[in-house]
């Protein structure tokens, strides 16, 4: 399966399907990586690995609509079969997510449906809740509301703080996104409505 990875940052989570990839076991290749970022770091992780990646920064357009078919444009060209978000910061709008047609899949720091949004692991430490987490997810129009492929948990300590909670979610993620993934590349998720079946 091609798959094609959007991220806007530092692209741990990228790195970590680099490496799973690198290891054959994610039942795909990684053929592109677009950001709305020129800087972002996961462009240069991409450069490093010789993939195709391209920035479509949304000052470069007249329009969000405009970046969109751009983007969109690139990915047929690529050929990419699955989207992979990995901290990408945009909301893909209706129109695209239809004209792509394909699966598109999200990383998300909390357990949802709770804490969806920006700073979740904040609003997980303001909210008090014992448990926190990470959730992959079927991306559809809304924010971070598709239906839910997998999920990690881990504890909330007493004496958490935004970026021990962050980093302990994200041990987590590096380990479900690939995971994710290689069920999704290989046909072990099937999409029911709201509900996903992952076979294994
Ligand atoms: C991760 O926490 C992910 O859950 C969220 O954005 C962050 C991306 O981190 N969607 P990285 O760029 O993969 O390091």
């Amino acid at each position: 399966m091609r798959i094609g990875v959007l991220a806007s940052g530092r692209g741990s989570n990228l790195q970590a399907l680099i490496d799973v990839w690198k290891q054959g076991r994610l039942h795909g290749e990684i053929v592109a990586v677009g950001s709305d970022y020129e800087k972002a770091y996961a462009l240069q992780r991409a450069q490093k690995e010789e993939i195709s990646n391209r920035a479509f920064p949304l000052g470069y357009y007249s329009s969000r609509g405009e970046q969109e078919q751009a983007l969109l444009s690139w990915l047929r060209e690529q050929e990419v079969e699955l989207l992979v978000l990995a901290g990408y910061m945009r909301v893909l709008s209706k129109e695209f997510l239809h004209e792509l047609n394909i699966p598109v899949v999200n990383i998300h720091p909390s357990l949802l449906p709770a804490f969806p949004g920006l700073h979740a692991q904040r609003q997980a430490l303001n909210c008090g809740v014992k448990l926190a987490g990470c959730t992959v997810h079927f991306v559809d129009e809304g924010l971070d509301s598709g239906p839910i492929i997998m999920q990690g948990a881990v504890p909330v300590l007493p004496e958490d703080t935004e970026i021990s909670l962050s980093d302990r979610i994200l041990k987590v993620e590096h380990r479900l996104y690939p995971q994710a993934i290689r069920l999704i590349a290989s046909g072990k998720v099937k999409r029911e409505g709201r509900n996903v079946r992952v076979l294994d």
